[in-house]
């Protein structure tokens, strides 16, 4: 789909931008300016949606938001944010979040930060979602960037075997590794693990999704497809809309 133009993407002096944190910066303060007085809104996680959450907090708006995440939650609640659960609000208007890949139709992958099930949880009760992202997050085709799948901790070694199965059925010959962080296997804010398997090139989308969703251990996986209403894409030439 080709994008258009939304006026130009500046850095704080004025200046066009042009490197990928500039970019996320741009992306992300277009979206908080979607943003209504009353709306509920769904606050994303990762370093992009950190601009929106920035962004957003500095509209001093009346909104009520629900966080994607805890560290999002406690960076919103600094910020000044009324930031509540999901399920004890009326339905989210409006999500805003960040993606590792941005490919065609939209379809995404998502939880390089480890927030993949909550952020799902959110996405799927809103009403619209809107992705921010920098330029290089575009691809023709998803899989470079390693798909994050959560699986519960109980027999994870047994899952992940499964899981092999269920790649080999999308032809896909990769073993998924374990997340670590600080030489532990990382936890979510939901207490389970991730596998990353680095798939190259994922040709079947929706065929993976289904075969991941289908093993048992498996919570969710990072593929977010046909939930993405728009995508804001920070360019060195401006913000590009892809919808
Ligand atoms: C977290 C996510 C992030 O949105 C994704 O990893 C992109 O992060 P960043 O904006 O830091 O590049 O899915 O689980």
């Amino acid at each position: 789909v080709p994008g258009t133009e939304a006026g130009p993407a500046r850095g704080p002096e004025g200046q066009g931008v042009s490197d990928a944190e500039a970019q996320k910066r741009a992306a992300g303060e277009a979206a908080a300016a979607l943003v209504e007085n009353g709306m509920v809104v769904g606050l994303g996680t990762g370093s992009t949606a950190v601009w929106f959450v920035k962004s957003l907090a500095a509209r001093r708006l009346d909104i009520t938001c629900v966080a994607t995440s805890q560290r999002t939650a406690d960076l919103g609640a600094e910020l000044g944010l009324k930031i509540a659960e999901l399920g004890q609000t009326a339905e989210i208007d409006l999500t805003v979040d960040g993606a590792d890949e941005v490919g065609p139709g939209l379809s995404l992958i998502k939880g390089g930060g480890g927030a993949l099930l909550r952020e799902k949880l959110v996405w799927e009760a809103s009403r619209r979602c809107v992705v921010i992202a920098d330029a290089d997050k575009r691809v023709q085709t998803l899989g470079k960037f390693p798909l994050p799948i959560e699986v519960v901790a109980f027999g994870h070694k047994t899952t992940m075997l499964r899981i092999c199965d269920a790649l080999g059925e999308c032809d896909i010959g990769v073993a998924p590794r374990l997340r670590q962080k600080d030489g532990q296997p990382m936890r979510t804010d939901g207490g389970n693990l991730i596998y990353d398997a680095a798939c190259g090139r994922i040709e079947e989308p929706a065929a993976l999704a289904f075969a991941l969703k289908s093993v048992t251990g498996v919570v969710d996986h990072g593929l977010f497809l046909d939930l993405a209403d728009q995508a804001l894409i920070g360019t060195p030439d401006g913000v590009t809309i892809l919808e």
